[in-house]
């Protein structure tokens, strides 16, 4: 079978690198991909959002099966466009991606289908945004936070943790006053602060069936003890103390299977990869977002930890068989840590050369999946400002974050960073057992 991924960051690494692992898989394309994922597949220069492009390439190449990595082809509709031409594609269509692409299309839907999720108001001007607020702040102190996001995407920068009335109102004037995101803040959601462990909890399905897969956290903040802005994410671990089986069956029953039945009742069955963020919180878990796709970094601490082949979950996510597919789980635990650009995520240099990644070929302690990089004469340089993920595997989450920063301590390029306290929570957690 011949599979083409579509992406070049670390999460469509970790795709490529198990699905490479699959006797039913003879070759492997990717658009664009990267350095570390042109050791495994065959790269082609096409973007990620030129859909004609893609599906002129799958269908000359006789493509069995395109998996997409992230949110941008599958919310302008690359799935709609594959299956139109008879081709099979892992992900939801343009409909369904609304769960991630629309806030308020997800909001009303939780709150449609008694979906856990924070208390919210929809604004669609400045001066609804504006009205709310007041009356919000009419019987709490200003001290109180509250966050504004933008209705639609914003390249992870649509959301303000707003850590008082004065910020709210100016994230609110950014958003709909300047418009610094464009159409994606004419409409805006404005919902009450969540406290808690955020948990990431992602799930296969094929519209009916669903396999959830190992829960995980993400460390969304550049700086230590999650400080500074937020970035696509810093490093992520799984197994999670903080998450319990029975929190993950909760996520299961109460979140994501409400929602898939919801999207079914639309009309349109909701197939792939479906993300529910969760606050656990002090009156249970709670939704903070839905992603219509796997999570980077959380992809490449759940891929590793997969025991079964990956590929007849892929296809029996397109075709109705999931409850087919056999799979299993390997009992050890796994840690990824983000090297990034140094300035990342601001402004950052590129074109740095990435040496000592021949030393870790071979590990079995670590993997290395590349997310911003290429090759430069034939050199792999930093193309981005996530560079590197190192995904430590030990019997332990302690052994598996050693694992990920040994493996690191061999790595440098100019101006590398990265967080040196991924999964401390998870150490604390375990301390106080
Ligand atoms: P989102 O894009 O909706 O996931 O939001 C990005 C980040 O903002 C989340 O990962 C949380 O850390 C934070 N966040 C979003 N909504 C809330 C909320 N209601 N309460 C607290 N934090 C939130
Ligand atoms: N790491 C967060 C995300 O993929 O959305």
């Amino acid at each position: 079978m011949k599979i083409l991924v579509v992406g070049g960051g670390g999460r469509e690494h970790a795709l490529v690198w198990k699905i490479a692992q699959s006797p039913l898989v003879s070759k492997i394309y990717c658009a664009p991909g990267n350095a570390g994922i042109a050791e495994l597949a065959e790269c082609f220069p096409i973007s990620v959002s030129d859909i004609p492009a893609l599906a002129k390439f799958a269908e000359e190449n006789a493509i069995d099966l395109t998996v997409v990595g992230s949110e941008a082809p599958l919310t302008l509709g690359i799935v709609d466009y594959f299956e139109g031409r008879g081709m099979r594609i892992v992900g939801p269509s343009a409909s369904c991606a609304r769960i991630e692409g629309s806030k308020i299309f997800a909001k009303r839907l939780m709150q449609n289908y008694g979906i856990p999720t924070a208390e919210f108001w929809e604004a669609q001007s400045l001066q609804e945004g504006i009205a709310h607020l007041n009356a919000y702040y009419s019987t709490r102190s200003h001290a109180t936070p509250i966050v504004i996001k933008a209705d639609g995407l914003a390249a992870g920068k649509g959301v303000t943790v707003a850590q008082n009335r004065d910020e709210a109102l100016l994230a609110l004037q950014t958003m709909m006053g300047d418009m610094a995101f464009g159409e994606a803040g004419s409409r805006v959601v404005i919902e009450e602060c969540l406290f808690g462990e955020e948990a990431s909890i992602i799930a296969i399905t094929d519209g009916y069936d669903l396999v959830p897969l190992v829960p995980t956290q993400d460390h969304k903040r550049i700086g230590e003890g999650d400080t500074g802005p937020n970035t696509g994410g810093m490093g992520a671990y799984s197994p999670v103390p903080a998450v319990s089986q029975e929190i993950v069956e909760e996520a299961v029953e109460r979140i994501l299977r409400p929602a898939i039945q919801a999207i079914a009742d639309l009309g349109i069955p909701y197939r792939g990869f479906l993300y529910a963020g969760i606050m656990i919180t002090e009156d249970g878990i709670k939704t903070i977002e839905f992603n219509c796709r796997l999570g980077d970094p959380e992809t490449q601490v759940i891929i590793p930890l997969l025991k079964s082949d990956l590929v007849p979950l892929l296809l029996g996510s397109t075709d109705c068989t999931l409850g087919q597919a056999p799979v299993e789980w390997h009992d050890y635990a796994a840690t990824t840590v983000v090297a990034s650009s140094g300035g990342y995520p601001g402004k950052f240099q590129m074109g740095k050369e990435i040496k000592g990644l021949e030393k870790l070929r071979d590990s079995k302690e670590c993997v290395v999946f590349h997310s911003g990089t290429t090759l430069q004469d034939g050199k792999p340089v930093t193309s981005g400002g996530r560079v590197l993920c190192v995904t430590g595997i030990g019997s332990t989450i302690m052994d598996s974050v050693a694992n990920a920063y040994i493996g690191l301590s061999n790595l440098d390029f100019e101006g590398m960073y990265y967080r040196k306290d991924i999964a401390t929570r998870a150490l604390r957690h375990l301390s106080d057992e």
